[in-house]
């Protein structure tokens, strides 16, 4: 790769772990001066640590909730206090769900949302005036290949992901003239704790490893994927195993796809 990242100004939210933790180790391979945001400052802390080792430039630490949108525009106006402006948001935290729609209660519905859809909006349009101002910036949301399809057991995580389809692919076509890019990265099956966090109907955790996510890629190798991507500039890539076929298997034969969902084996 050539040094495209280097002294890139990239804020990863879900930093703490899973895919957001590996593309910030990757990003600092490249150079990168990272904002890493989630929950967990412990965690953060140690992501960090990690990437100033493997050569980031400044490491700078924002906890940010994703459901807390009142206190997003405070902490996006801190971080460009201490940045100046950033020049990649990769939107990558979340949360899923593991439940039938109808073991899943509404409050749980609502909590997806919150996390995946509405945080992320809320993040990308407090910072989207200072893009707008420097005439540049690029935009990447990890959404899932459940942002294309459906999938059994995901329906309100299904819903967010789609809302986000919806939402960054109008954002496109409206900050084209401004230089500003929008990736959307569907990844598949990735091996990390997203089954164990995902939202049973009740709103605990799982707890539990899915089989199809442990037999995952591994997130070290959709993270170099995801910075291809990037540097390229692409609009919408798929990253996973033989389940990114479901894509096209529903584009080109829907109904067909359809009756294969009834049977996949999702978890
Ligand atoms: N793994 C897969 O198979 C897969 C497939 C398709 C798409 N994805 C997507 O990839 C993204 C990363 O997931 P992952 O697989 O890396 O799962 P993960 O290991 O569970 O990591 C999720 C990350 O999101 C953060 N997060 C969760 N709730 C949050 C909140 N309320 N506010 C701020 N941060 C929050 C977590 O940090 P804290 O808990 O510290 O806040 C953590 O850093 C998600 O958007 C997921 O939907 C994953």
């Amino acid at each position: 790769m050539s040094n495209f990242f280097n002294n890139k100004r990239v804020w990863i939210t879900g930093a703490s772990a899973g895919i957001g933790a590996a593309i910030a180790k990757e990003m600092a391979v490249h150079g990168a001066q990272l904002v890493l945001s989630a929950r967990s400052e412990t965690e953060l802390q140690q992501v960090a640590t990690k990437c100033r080792e493997l050569g980031a430039g400044i490491v700078i630490v924002q906890v940010m909730d994703l459901s807390r949108h009142d206190q997003i525009p405070q902490l996006v106006q801190n971080v460009l206090s201490k940045v100046g402006k950033v020049d990649i948001l990769i939107n990558n935290g979340g949360i899923s769900q593991r439940a039938l729609a109808k073991d899943t209660s509404l409050e749980v519905d609502k909590k997806l949302m919150d996390v995946n859809f509405f945080g992320t909006i809320t993040l990308t349009k407090a910072l989207l005036p200072s893009m707008l101002t420097h005439q540049l910036g690029h935009i990447v949301t990890i959404t899932s290949l459940t942002g294309m399809i459906g999938s059994p057991f995901r329906t309100s995580y299904a819903a967010s992901k789609h809302a986000l389809h919806g939402f960054f692919d109008s954002l496109r076509a409206e900050v084209h003239d401004s230089s500003i890019k929008v990736t959307l990265v569907c990844p598949g099956f990735i091996r990390t704790n997203v089954s164990i966090n995902a939202l049973t109907g009740s709103g605990e955790k799982l707890g539990t490893m899915d089989d199809a996510t442990n037999k995952g890629m591994a997130p070290e190798r959709l993270a170099r994927k995801i910075l291809r991507a990037i540097e390229n500039g692409r609009q919408e890539v798929y990253f996973g195993g033989k389940e990114v076929l479901a894509i096209y298997v529903k584009r080109f034969f829907p109904a067909l796809f359809a009756k294969i969902l009834t049977r996949a084996k999702v978890r």
